[in-house]
C-alpha cells in the first residue's frame, strides 16, 4: 500500500511532487522519495519515515522551468524500510516508482544481469526496462514489454534519460489516475494529490498504459490505442480520501476484498504455503504456541487458535495481553510466542512481548506497521499488508490477521505433516476464494441497512457462534458496541443454557452465526432454545431458517473460512449501518483512540 504521483510541465514541479505525497501519506509513510529530470540533469532524493524528512532533504532543491518528476510514499512490503529500498529504484538511467506486489519478480531478477541495491519487488522493473530498451532500441516498446513480463499488481511511473520530457505509465490491480490542465500532466494513485491542479481525469483501468509528455496522452488498453475518458475533476479532498465513502470504515470494509490479496502475494502458492519471513531452523523444537494480543486483534488470535490446533495439531493458547503480563505466567522455551496487533504500538502487547523475550522464548509478531515498536523488538514478523486503517474500528486489519493465521496454521500443517497433500491443496484452493467471500455485494449492503432500522432500541445483542465462529461473534459484539454504543456479548451458542439464557425476551437481539460447514445443526438447536423462549434472532447463514425473524442469506462456500469471511464482512456492516442510523461518527466513536500505547 504505497502512494505515486507524477507530473510533466514547467510549474513548480517540486512543489507538486512534495504536496502530492502529503495527501498520500495515510496510505504509508515508511519512506518516501522523488526524481525530477530536466533536460538529461536527474534530482533524486529520498529519505526514511515521515515525509517530513524528505521535505528537510530537499529545501535546497529549486528546479526551475521544464521538467518531468515522479513520487512515492512507501508502506513497505517486500524489504525493511530503508533508504535504499525507498523509491524511485534507479537504473543506470530510468527511475521508477511503483505501488503493488510483484509476484514474479524473484524470476525476473534471476534473467537479469544488473546491480540491484534493494531488496524490493520492484526494482526488476527498472533493470528490465533497460534491459528490453537495449534489444529493441524504443522506449515505448521497451516500456511495453516490461510490463507485459511483470505478473502481480501494478501501477507504475517511469522516467528516462532516453526519452527526456515523457512519463511511462501502466496499470494493472492498484489504482491509478491521469490528469490534464492545458500543456500540465499529472499522475497519482488517488484523487486527493491532483485537486486544484488537474482540470480532468481519466481513471485507468485493468491493462491500459502509456506515455505522457507536456500537453498530450497517448493511452493503450493491451495493444490497442485508446482515446482517454477525461472527467472533470471533484472538488472535495476529504470527500476524496475516503474514495467516495461516507467513512473510512465503510471504505476499508469495502477494500478487504483487495488488501487480502496482498497478503496472500508470494505466500500462498497453488500447492503450499511460503513465508520467506519463517524457516525450518527457526519452527525447530517448537511444541506449543501461545498468542497474546488485545481487543479486535486478540480475537484474530482466538481464530487462529481454533485453525492451528486443527489443521496442525498443535496445542495452542491465546491471551488477553493486559490479563497475560500480571498474572505471573508459566513460560517454557517449546513455546513459540506469538503476538498480533495492527498499530504495533498497544503497550500491554508490546509488554507481554517483553517478558516472552525475556523468558527466551523464540517470538513472532504478526503486524500492519512495519518498524513500529513491536516488529521491532519481535525475533520475526509477518506483515498483514492492510495498508493504513484509519477508521478507530478495526476492519481490514482483523481479516488480514486471520489471514496469516490461517496460512500459518497451513505452513505448520505442512512442516508438521498432519494434512495429506490433497488436504493442503484444497485449503490453498479455499483461499485462494477468500477475496471473493470478502467482496461487498450492493444488494447485500442494502439489505443489512434496511434491516439495521429495526435493531436500534431494546435492551441488548447476544452475538453467538460455536467453535471458530465464537471469536467472530465476540468480534461482532465488539464492533457492535464501539460504534453503536449498544450493549452487546459474543458468547459460544452452546454456553447460552448455562446461565444467559435467562436474558432471553423480544428485546434482546440475537444475531446468530449459523455456517453450513462448522457444527451447523448444534447452533440451530442452540437458536432453537433461544427462539422459543421469544428472543428476536437475526439468522445469518447460507441455509434457509424458518425460525429467524430476519435473515441475512450469506453464499454457499464449501469451505467454512469462506463462510467466516462472508459473515465477518456482513457484522461490519450491520455494526456500521446501525451506528450510522443512530447518528454517531463512525470513525471517530466516543472514548476510544486508535492506537493504546498507555496501559
Ligand atoms: C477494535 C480495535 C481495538 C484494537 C486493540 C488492539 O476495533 O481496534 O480493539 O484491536 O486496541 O490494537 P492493536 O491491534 O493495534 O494492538
Amino acid at each position: 500500500m504505497c502512494g505515486i504521483v507524477g507530473y510533466i510541465g514547467s510549474n513548480n514541479i517540486k512543489d507538486f511532487l512534495l504536496e502530492g505525497l502529503k495527501e498520500l501519506e495515510y496510505r504509508g509513510y515508511d519512506s518516501a522519495g522523488i526524481a525530477v529530470l530536466q533536460d538529461s540533469e536527474l534530482s533524486i532524493f529520498k529519505a526514511v519515515g515521515k515525509l517530513e524528512n524528505l521535505v528537510r532533504k530537499t529545501k535546497d532543491f529549486h528546479p526551475q522551468g521544464f521538467g518531468v518528476g515522479i513520487g512515492h510514499t512507501r508502506w513497505a512490503t517486500h524489504g525493511k524500510p530503508t533508504e535504499l529500498n525507498a523509491h524511485p529504484h534507479m537504473g543506470e538511467f530510468s527511475y521508477v516508482v511503483h505501488n503493488g506486489i510483484i509476484e514474479n519478480y524473484k524470476e525476473i531478477k534471476k534473467e537479469l544481469d544488473a546491480k540491484f541495491v534493494s531488496q524490493t519487488d520492484t526494482e526488476v522493473i527498472v533493470h528490465l526496462f533497460e534491459k528490453n530498451l537495449e534489444e529493441l532500441q524504443e522506449p515505448q516498446k521497451a516500456f511495453k514489454a516490461t510490463i507485459d513480463a511483470l505478473k502481480g499488481a501494478y501501477a507504475i511511473l517511469l522516467i528516462t534519460k532516453a526519452a527526456p520530457g515523457k512519463i511511462f505509465f501502466a496499470k494493472h490491480g492498484s489504482p491509478l489516475i491521469v490528469g490534464r490542465n492545458g500543456e500540465e500532466i499529472y499522475f497519482a494513485s488517488s484523487d486527493a494529490p491532483l485537486i486544484g491542479h488537474a482540470k480532468e481525469v481519466h481513471y485507468l483501468e485493468d491493462g491500459q498504459w502509456g506515455v505522457a509528455k507536456a500537453g498530450s496522452v497517448r493511452l493503450f488498453q493491451d495493444d490497442e490505442e485508446i482515446t482517454p475518458e477525461y472527467k472533470p475533476l471533484t472538488l472535495n479532498k476529504e470527500l476524496a480520501q475516503k474514495g467516495g465513502y461516507r467513512f473510512f470504515m465503510e471504505k476499508e470494509i469495502y477494500e478487504q476484498s483487495d488488501v487480502i490479496t496482498e497478503t496472500m502475494m508470494g505466500r500462498l502458492q497453488e500447492d503450499h504455503i511460503e513465508f520467506e519471513e519463517l524457516d525450518e531452523d527457526f519452527i525447530q523444537g517448537i511444541n506449543q504456541i501461545k498468542i497474546c494480543a488485545c481487543g479486535t486483534s486478540y480475537h484474530a488470535g482466538l481464530s487462529g487458535a481454533y485453525l492451528l490446533e486443527k489443521l496442525a495439531r498443535i496445542p495452542v493458547t491465546c491471551e488477553i495481553a493486559s490479563e497475560f503480563r500480571y498474572k505471573d505466567p508459566v513460560l517454557t522455551s517449546d513455546t513459540l510466542f506469538i503476538v498480533i496487533s495492527q498499530s504495533g504500538e498497544t503497550a500491554d502487547t508490546l509488554e507481554a512481548l517483553k517478558m516472552a523475550k525475556n523468558a527466551g522464548l523464540k517470538t513472532l509478531s504478526i503486524c500492519n506497521v512495519d518498524n513500529s515498536s513491536i516488529v521491532r523488538l519481535a525475533d520475526r514478523t509477518i506483515l498483514t499488508r492492510a495498508g493504513i486503517e484509519k477508521g478507530v474500528a478495526s476492519t481490514k486489519a482483523f481479516t488480514t490477521q486471520v489471514m496469516v493465521l490461517w496460512m500459518l496454521a497451513l505452513y505448520f500443517a505442512q512442516l508438521r505433516q498432519t494434512l495429506a497433500s490433497e488436504a493442503v491443496v484444497a485449503e490453498c484452493k479455499a483461499m485462494a476464494h477468500t477475496p471473493a467471500a470478502l467482496k461487498v455485494h450492493s444488494s447485500m449492503h442494502e439489505r443489512i441497512r434496511r434491516l439495521s432500522k429495526r435493531y436500534l432500541h431494546g435492551h441488548g445483542f447476544f452475538f453467538i457462534g460455536r467453535d471458530i465462529f465464537f471469536p467472530l461473534a465476540l468480534e461482532g459484539a465488539l464492533k457492535l458496541k464501539e460504534i453503536s454504543y449498544l450493549h452487546a456479548e459474543g458468547y459460544p451458542a452452546g454456553e447460552m443454557k448455562h446461565g444467559p439464557i435467562a436474558l432471553a425476551d423480544p428485546e434482546l437481539f440475537t444475531i446468530a452465526l449459523m455456517p453450513r460447514h462448522l457444527l451447523y445443526d448444534k447452533i440451530k438447536s442452540n437458536v432453537e432454545e433461544l427462539s422459543a423462549r421469544d428472543s428476536t434472532i437475526c439468522a445469518i447463514s447460507p441455509v434457509e431458517f424458518e425460525l429467524a425473524d430476519d435473515f441475512i442469506k450469506t453464499a454457499s462456500y464449501e469451505h467454512f473460512m469462506l463462510e467466516y469471511y462472508e459473515m465477518a464482512v456482513v457484522l461490519q456492516l450491520l455494526a456500521m449501518e446501525i451506528a450510522i442510523r443512530l447518528g454517531n461518527d463512525v470513525d471517530m466513536p466516543r472514548n476510544l483512540a486508535k492506537s493504546v500505547t498507555v496501559e
